[in-house]
């Protein structure tokens, strides 16, 4: 029965069921090996580095799993001033990345004029440039393409949208799809993405996700296991399954064939460079190394222990050579666009 649930997945004629039936199956191992071969006759052996700097922890919204929540006022919160994110992308230059995400809470301080000022400066560096600012206006978003930034990360988080009212206070989901609709009229490549593990979320609204990631074609989708954060309203609640969110990922490989798919790094900090070892078996093609200045990482805890938050950045990319090497991959060295190939089934 399930493979025929495989079969299903792979042809394209699929049921949200058949997606159910193998995200609560037993013995995985068989969605393992067809996601690692669709991966590899798809988008191949290289693995893209793309590096993430996270320049502010400021937030204005209210989201019940996130550390950075505004009422967190046990955090201690700091923004980097733009010379300072310039001068470390311009320091990281040698370790040979090819993407830069900046990534921020919903701080209003970044303005988009000094947005789309470090956007050209970042791409006079010969870096493809992807922004993680949240939700922002049609005409942010515009200036923002307009001064070059090639992909946006904006996760969907959870497509239940009675689970997403209680969890994102103040927010919507339908306002969530607003803007990454808005993102992709204007030529953006779209990183979306959930949570899995969150409390209430049942799997078939797992399935619902995964369903949405087809319809909404997204360029890359991170799938990352919820982990409690003690001082948030939901931090006493389990961390998400790593198994279900290796399944999810490795479906999500099988239907979408070509898209970018990320080892997370919630991922990696619940199961280390094994996760990373089994993410990169079981579908998954992205890796985003932490380029934080240290002064600042500990502050950026949207959840506890994020994976390597005290290797330095040329350690980290060390032992990264070391263990794509090990799994067999190579490291790629163009900008890691999604290149869409027309599935020959
Ligand atoms: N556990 C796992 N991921 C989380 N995120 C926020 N809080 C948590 C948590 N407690 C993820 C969300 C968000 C991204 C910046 O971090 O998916 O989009």
């Amino acid at each position: 029965m399930l493979l025929k649930a495989l079969e299903n997945i792979e042809s394209g004629k699929f049921k949200k069921k058949d997606i159910v039936d193998l995200l609560i199956q037993d013995d995985p191992s068989e969605l393992y090996r067809n996601a690692d071969r669709i991966r590899k006759k798809f988008v191949g052996d290289e693995v893209h580095l793309r590096e993430i700097i996270e320049i502010s922890n400021y937030c204005k919204q209210h989201c019940l799993y996130c550390g950075l929540q505004a009422q967190n006022t046990k955090l201690k919160r700091y923004r980097m001033k733009p010379e300072e994110v310039m001068e470390r992308i311009r320091w990281s230059v040698p370790l040979g990345y090819k993407t830069v995400v900046l990534q921020s809470g919903e701080d209003n301080a970044w303005t988009d004029d000094i947005v789309c000022g470090m956007v050209r400066d970042i791409r006079k560096m010969d870096f493809a440039v992807t922004l993680s600012f949240g939700e922002k206006s049609y005409e942010t978003y515009k200036k923002y393409r307009e001064a070059g930034a090639d992909r946006y990360l904006l996760k969907h988080e959870t497509s239940d949208t009675e689970l997403y009212k209680f969890l994102d206070p103040g927010m919507s989901f339908k306002n969530r799809i607003g803007c990454q609709n808005d993102l992709k009229e204007l030529g953006f490549q779209v990183g979306s993405g959930i949570m899995i593990g969150l409390p209430g979320q049942a799997v078939d609204s797992i399935a619902d996700d995964i369903m949405l990631f087809h319809k909404m074609d997204y360029d890359m989708i991170g799938i990352s296991p919820f982990i409690p954060h003690k001082d948030t309203e939901i931090g006493n609640n389990s961390s998400g399954d790593h198994e279900l969110v290796r399944k999810a990922v490795a479906i999500t490989r099988i239907i979408l064939k070509d898209v970018h798919l990320p080892v997370t790094t919630a991922f990696s900090t619940l199961r280390d460079r094994e996760g990373k070892l089994q993410m990169l078996a079981s579908g998954a093609n992205v890796i985003m190394p932490n380029i934080t200045p240290v002064e600042y990482r500990k502050m950026y805890e949207i959840y506890p222990d994020k994976d390597s938050s005290d290797v330095e950045p040329f350690e980290y990319r060390k032992q990264l050579t070391e263990l794509l090497t090990e799994a067999g991959r190579t490291i790629s060295t163009s900008y890691g666009h999604r290149i869409k190939i027309k599935a020959d089934i």
